[in-house]
């Protein structure tokens, strides 16, 4: 699995507002519009010719029109050839099961999003695959002493959700692939304009597409995007034969949403260094994490290895009672889950039972309101806890 996929378009040298507007886009035809409309189709006209000949579409399921112009968006701020799918469960699914056999051993991470954790217990195991729990601030010592030795897979997640941690990618990359093992990153909390984990040397880089890419809250997505052209036929056969691809709407709608992920993140990196300030040293706040907050245990690694910060923080208060008091006194803050979205909203991730942490333990996802009225409102509600 040596050749490299063709990577779409040069936007290279491009910030990342005009690759975020760009991306995906061939060259101007005259009278065609800027964006291409969403082609609704399953099968289409297959003519006299044999199905995929000429690079025509034959059904939907395998690929069609809107889905190529989005994958391409997608693969170009990535930096490989992008496949979607219908969520980011989906993708990390396919990331994983379409590379492992039965009797493989792979290294996930034990502090990661907690489905795909359940993944693995509930349905990697039933096929005879190992799996092992590391650690995101444990994985690169574990890689460097060896722990890699006879494994197929290592899934990193950086920073991980929910306790924001970060991993070096290069460095557990050289030891895995010394080892054999092919690395996946779920970049979902950084987005492809974060972290580029494929120039890092991963294998394969992965997003829940819901979150911060398609940011509106009203989309379900995800995507693997690789270089390798063997990983790529095998990763599009998986999906072909699974079916996990996202219809015609979805993607048009997801290329939409990911033109302003560069607006969106910006303002969302401003508001969580604002409501960072505001919560740092705070009486009724404890663990305080942001991987760019000064003194924060990610951030010298978040600092060389990520491109920019995003507006996903977290911290503990005293108990759920205190979560509650927080969100009730809130008038800008909804109480709900995912991140990334334009709304800002606030998660008390142990009452989902996934996660390893304490029940004052919340997730802010700072959205895009303005700066000054989302510190006023969490002030006034952090006061309400007194
Ligand atoms: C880090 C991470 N990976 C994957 C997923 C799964 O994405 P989806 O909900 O789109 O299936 C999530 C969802 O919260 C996530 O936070």
């Amino acid at each position: 699995m040596s050749e490299q996929t063709a990577v779409s378009g040069d936007l290279g040298g491009y910030g990342d507002g005009t690759r975020s507007v760009r991306a995906g886009e061939g060259s101007a035809v005259p009278g065609a519009p800027l964006r291409p409309s969403p082609v609704f189709a399953a099968p289409f006209h297959l003519g006299d010719q044999p199905p995929r000949v000429n690079g025509a579409d034959a059904y939907a399921r395998t690929e069609h029109p809107t889905l190529r112009v989005f994958e391409d968006a997608v693969g170009e701020l990535d930096g490989g050839r992008c496949l979607s799918f219908a969520t980011g469960m989906a993708a990390l699914t396919a990331a994983v099961l379409a590379c492992a056999r039965s009797g493989d051993r792979i290294v996930l991470p034990s502090d990661g999003y907690y489905a795909t954790r359940m993944l693995a217990a509930e349905e990697l195991t039933r096929f005879g695959v190992d799996v092992q729990y590391v650690s995101t601030p444990e994985i690169e010592r574990f890689a460097a002493e060896g722990g890699l030795a006879g494994v197929s897979m290592v899934l990193l997640e950086t920073p991980s959700n929910p306790q924001l941690d970060v991993c070096d990618i290069a460095a557990v990359a050289t030891a895995a692939h010394a080892a054999g093992a092919l690395v996946a990153v779920d970049n979902t909390t950084a987005t492809p304009l974060g972290q580029r984990p494929l120039a890092l040397g991963a294998d394969l880089t992965v997003g829940s597409d819901t979150k911060a890419l398609t940011g509106h809250s009203d989309v379900l997505l995800g995507h693997v995007t690789v270089t390798d052209a063997g990983l790529h036929a095998r990763l599009k056969g998986f999906r072909d034969r699974t079916g996990a691809t996202p219809g015609p709407f979805e993607a048009w709608l997801g290329h939409r949403s990911m033109s302003t992920l560069d607006l969106r993140l910006a303002r969302q990196a401003a508001n969580a260094a604002a409501v960072v300030e505001l919560l740092d040293g705070h009486p009724a706040v404890a663990n305080l994490r942001w991987p760019w907050r000064p003194g924060d245990p990610s951030s010298a690694l978040a600092s060389v290895q990520m491109l920019r910060p995003n507006g996903v923080v977290s911290l503990e208060l005293a108990d759920e009672a205190a979560v509650s008091r927080l969100l009730g006194a809130s008038r800008l803050w909804a109480a709900a889950t995912s991140f990334g979205g334009v709304h800002s909203t606030i998660d008390r991730r142990a009452q989902w039972g996934g996660d390893d942490v304490p029940a004052g333990f919340v997730r802010l996802s700072c959205g895009i309101e303005d700066t000054a009225d989302l510190v006023a409102d969490l002030a006034g509600a952090l006061d309400a806890l007194g």
